[in-house]
């Protein structure tokens, strides 16, 4: 680290303290796929699956933290003023995307080493940001999960009417029209949530942290 003057510190009650009193292990489940994949939908399923096991999670998505830490130059203009909002606040060109999934990481880092199991549902189309993250992170705490959901039902569903826009030209930089998606090339897990309903997938995914002693 360059910066001078700041220093890491070690809490008193630790991860393993933490873990212990919860009876799970804390992790990050990083669901990664197209706008309007399911990959919120099912995030959500799984944190109510979980929250009725007992289990201590909390899902992270885009809309909702676009609304806040990571909001646009226009939700920072009005409060924070013009060079602020331009600094700070995040788009979807490829640096903005970046450093949206980077803050994303380290808020879902934090989440995991208190022992939380943090679900997050970002499009994150870029595979060297998601590895960025995987690497910032004990062995075992990252989880990719991509929602492979093909382009062509994604763009039926179209909840938000956005897929519309983007080939009507109204969105510029669109992921999967004029942007690209870069596929895991070895996710933990592939859900296929064209075929298959959100508890069925969600299921899916609680089975895979049984098995790799996540949760018991
Ligand atoms: S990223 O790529 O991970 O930084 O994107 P993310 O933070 O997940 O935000 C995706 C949501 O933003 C809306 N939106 C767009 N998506 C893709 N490309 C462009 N240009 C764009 N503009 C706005 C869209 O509602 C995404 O929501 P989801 O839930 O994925 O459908």
């Amino acid at each position: 680290m360059n910066d001078t003057n700041v220093t890491w510190h070690e809490h008193q009650v630790s991860r393993v303290d933490r873990e212990a009193m919860k009876g799970h292990k804390g992790c990050v489940i990083w669901f990664t796929g197209l706008s309007g994949s399911g990959k919120s939908t099912i995030a959500n399923t799984l944190d109510h699956r979980l929250h009725q096991q007992g289990i201590h999670s909390a899902v992270l998505d885009g809309d909702n933290v676009r609304h806040a830490l990571n909001a646009g130059p226009g939700m920072l203009r009005d409060v924070h003023g013009e060079e602020f909002a331009q600094r700070f606040g995040l788009g979807f060109s490829a640096i903005d995307r970046e450093e949206n999934i980077r803050r994303i990481g380290a808020v879902a880092h934090l989440f995991a080493q208190a022992g939380m199991i943090a679900l997050t549902a970002f499009i994150s189309p870029y595979r060297a940001d998601r590895d960025r993250v995987r690497r910032a992170m004990p062995e075992g705490d990252f989880i990719e999960v991509f929602v492979d959901t093909p382009i062509e039902i994604c763009e039926t569903r179209d909840p938000k009417g956005l897929y519309k826009k983007a080939r009507a030209g109204e969105i510029k930089g669109f992921t999967g029209i004029d942007d690209p998606y870069e596929e895991p090339t070895a996710p933990e897990l592939q859900l296929h949530a064209g075929r298959n309903p959100p508890d069925v997938l969600a299921d899916e995914v609680i089975a895979y942290l049984r098995t790799s002693g996540i949760i018991l």
